[in-house]
């Protein structure tokens, strides 16, 4: 009574996996995962002998003698076996599952009823990396890197201008790439969403930071140069001034020297010097400064402007 029921339970199998238009039972694992095959139980008594064949890269053996209650192995990794007893329940084990256990298994029941093959198509899903990042032109770049199948990229608010680009790896993962120009300053924020088996992931970047960030840099370099500019022109004016005011006297001391000395330097430097004048300009005539204080001179020059 048993044995015709587990016959029949086989059967009906078979059949609903024939009328579903295919005869392999298809399994979704990720890499890394764990994979079972479960071929269908049929009852302990009836139960002969039970074979796993593995069709993809390199063929494999996994076999149970129930008379002998021996499991023999050929060409097998070690990341295959049983998942329980084989008697009890025949089903296979694969853990942890990579790229290269893709492929057909074939599992063969023989039983004082007769023979049954199952058949199994196993596929491997690997999650995509996912990155969202912006360039200076504005364009977005959505990427997800080595998924399997590949992912689905789309963009949130929806655009039509977005252009996709595929690169396809020996291993069979494939990297996806989307690229959006984006020019709408009303609604800095982009948005991509990421369809895939394993993983679905909205990723999303604010560009209004950063384009302030560009703004700073534009207008703040700018303005910090001509703060260093006016000031070390300002000190160089005051400077010449200064020492035309000594030369009317007439009255060459040392200091009048150091301090035309120090002109010419700032002069030259300024511009002639090329962009590390700025500075050099700043720093001379901060010392030239700190030279008047000492000097506690006092400052008249009716045409220092020129
Ligand atoms: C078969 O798998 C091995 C590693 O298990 C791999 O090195 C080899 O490239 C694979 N061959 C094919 C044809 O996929
Ligand atoms: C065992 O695997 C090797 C390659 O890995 C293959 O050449 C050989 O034919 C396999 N043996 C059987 C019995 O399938
Ligand atoms: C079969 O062998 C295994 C060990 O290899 C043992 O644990 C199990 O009890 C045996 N089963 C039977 C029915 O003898
Ligand atoms: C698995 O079987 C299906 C259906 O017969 C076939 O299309 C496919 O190529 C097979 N895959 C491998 C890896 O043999
Ligand atoms: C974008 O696609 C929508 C429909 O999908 C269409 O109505 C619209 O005209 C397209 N826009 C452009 C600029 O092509
Ligand atoms: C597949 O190949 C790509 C490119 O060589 C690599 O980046 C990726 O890590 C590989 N994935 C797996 C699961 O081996
Ligand atoms: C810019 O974004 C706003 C807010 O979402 C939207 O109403 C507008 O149509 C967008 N403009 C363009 C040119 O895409
Ligand atoms: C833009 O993004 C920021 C964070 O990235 C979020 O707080 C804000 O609500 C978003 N704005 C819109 C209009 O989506
Ligand atoms: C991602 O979404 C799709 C469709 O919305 C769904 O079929 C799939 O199972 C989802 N995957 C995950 C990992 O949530």
């Amino acid at each position: 009574m048993t044995q015709i029921r587990a016959v029949l339970a086989a059967v009906l199998f078979l059949m609903i996996h024939l009328v579903g238009g295919s005869a392999y039972r298809r399994v979704n694992v990720e890499a890394g995962h764990e994979a079972v095959l479960h071929c269908p139980s049929i009852s302990k008594l009836s139960l002969l002998m039970v074979t796993w064949k593995m069709n993809s890269n390199t063929s494999c053996f996994l076999a149970y003698r129930r008379d002998l209650n021996e499991t023999r192995m050929l060409n097998c990794s070690e990341r295959m076996m049983w998942k329980y007893t084989p008697d009890r329940d025949p089903a296979l084990r694969i853990y942890p599952v990579n790229l290269n256990d893709e492929g057909n298994y074939t599992c063969e029941i023989v039983s004082s009823e007769g023979n049954f093959f199952f058949f199994f198509s196993l596929t491997v899903i690997v999650p995509p990396t996912l990155s969202l990042t912006s360039d200076k032109n504005g364009v977005a770049v959505c990427q997800a890197t080595a998924g399997k199948p590949a992912a689905k990229i789309s963009w949130i608010p929806a655009s039509n201008h977005s252009v996709e680009k595929d690169v396809h790896h020996l291993n069979r993962t494939v990297t996806r790439v989307s690229y959006i120009s984006w020019v709408n300053s009303t609604h800095p924020n982009v948005t991509c969403l990421v369809t895939h088996p394993a993983v679905n992931q909205t990723l999303s970047l604010d560009l209004s930071y950063d384009s302030s960030r560009i703004q700073y840099l534009l207008i703040g370099l700018p303005a910090s140069l001509a703060v260093v500019c006016g000031a070390g022109v300002t000190l160089c004016l005051i400077l010449r001034c200064r020492a035309s005011q000594l030369r009317k006297k007439a009255h060459r001391s040392a200091v009048e020297t150091v301090v035309s000395g120090l002109w010419f330097l700032c002069f030259d430097d300024f511009f002639f010097g090329g962009g590390r004048g700025v500075y050099g300009v700043f720093l001379c005539c901060f010392v030239c400064v700190h030279l008047f204080l000492h000097q506690n001179m006092l400052f008249h020059c009716n045409m220092w402007l020129l």
